[in-house]
């Protein structure tokens, strides 16, 4: 019998050559202005093999940066730095999606245009610390959102999916999870609104639903993912009853026939899982996209089982750009460098040998 992670995937319209999906990963190394340089465009290429890059995440407008260096998708020079990557992996084969992102809360006034405030869907202020260019410091209580400013939030996503059209990208990722805005929303522990954003599920949903109808007036739906985490505290991030709450998104997705449902199960960087993730691939019409902590064998066993479509691997693919021959031929893997995770040049980014 041949590897199922080693087949291809009809996602959409789209055919994936393999079904090892490269998560999204945060590496701050963008050039001026957050837009993506030469080098960045070395290390998507050298990944091409995956059958689908999900890019790191890349915020929609200057506001919505938390992190250091982090590309953005708002601007034209942006684009044109993108347009270097997506051309560098098709040019391989390969396909690209970018993954939309707005901090809110996770962020700090530094970062941030005229030293503003960090925003929020409520003014609660998340344990820990923010990653600033002077050092970690503490983050502040945010200053929550009034409805006018979520409308034209919406408006920066619809601007960012259209940017990402001009960049060339096969599709786009709505990152709606690990604890940045939109989760902020959907999850209670964060999200204490009165108003019609806060309270039920239908409301916590309500800022989402406005992203996915903004994006897709740009996107076909079989070109728009979506990212969840029901159960990731990364972040400070807590819910009083992820399944059902989670169980409740899931089936308004499923009235926008989008391209796939992208799942980091469990804990950011754990393999245990509180939750019974099967429930959630069982009530998605769609592709699952399953991710944290897949080995070659794990991974193998979920498709086999039908726990999930698509294995999206991050360190694995980080460390290893030739993950895809390296599970083919059963060769060993390269360890990642941590040291080297955020930041800094090719060194631990573009420098990990291939086979052969
Ligand atoms: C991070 O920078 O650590 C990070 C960014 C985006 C995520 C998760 C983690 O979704």
């Amino acid at each position: 019998m041949g590897s199922s992670l080693l087949s291809t995937f009809q996602l959409g319209d789209i055919e994936l050559r393999n079904r090892m999906i490269m998560a999204p990963m945060t590496r701050n190394r963008a050039g001026e202005g957050e837009a993506p340089t030469d080098l960045n465009a070395m290390y998507y290429r050298q990944r091409a093999g995956a059958g689908l890059i999900i890019t790191e995440a890349s915020q929609v407008a200057p506001e919505g940066i938390g992190y250091p260096a982090t590309p953005g998708i708002h601007s034209p020079e942006q684009v044109m730095g993108w347009q270097k990557i997506t051309r560098a992996v098709h040019e391989e084969g390969g396909r690209i999606f970018i993954q939309l992102w707005f901090c809110g809360r996770i962020s700090h006034p530094s970062l941030l245009p005229d030293n503003a405030t960090p925003v929020a869907p409520s003014a609660i202020r998340p344990a820990g610390q923010a990653f600033t260019t002077s050092g970690m410091q503490d983050f502040v209580t945010p200053r929550a959102l009034t409805i006018a400013e979520i409308n034209s939030i919406v408006d920066q996503y619809r601007h960012a999916a259209h940017m990402a059209s001009e960049a060339g990208f096969d599709g786009v990722e709505v990152h709606a999870a690990n604890g940045y805005l939109i989760d902020q929303f959907l999850r209670d522990g964060s999200n204490q609104r009165d108003d019609e954003y806060g309270g039920s599920v239908e409301n916590r949903m309500r800022f989402l639903n406005q992203v996915l109808d903004a994006v897709l007036e740009v996107w076909p739906s079989q070109r728009v993912g979506i990212r969840l985490t029901p159960e990731n505290s990364f972040n400070d991030m807590s819910d009083s009853n992820p399944t059902d709450h989670f169980l409740y998104f899931i089936a308004q997705l499923n009235n926008r026939n989008l391209a796939y449902l992208h799942m980091l199960e469990g804990d950011m960087g754990g393999a245990d899982r509180a939750l019974d993730y099967r429930v959630f691939r069982d009530a998605f019409n769609g592709p699952y996209i399953a991710n944290n902590g897949y080995t070659q064998e794990s991974g193998e066993q979920s498709l086999a089982n039908g726990d999930a479509d698509l294995i999206a691997y991050g360190i694995p693919y980080l460390a290893n750009p030739d993950l895809v021959e390296r599970f083919r031929s059963g060769a060993g893997l390269n360890e990642p460098n941590f040291d080297r995770l955020y930041g800094g040049g090719p060194d631990g980014y573009t420098d990990y040998p291939t086979l052969g």
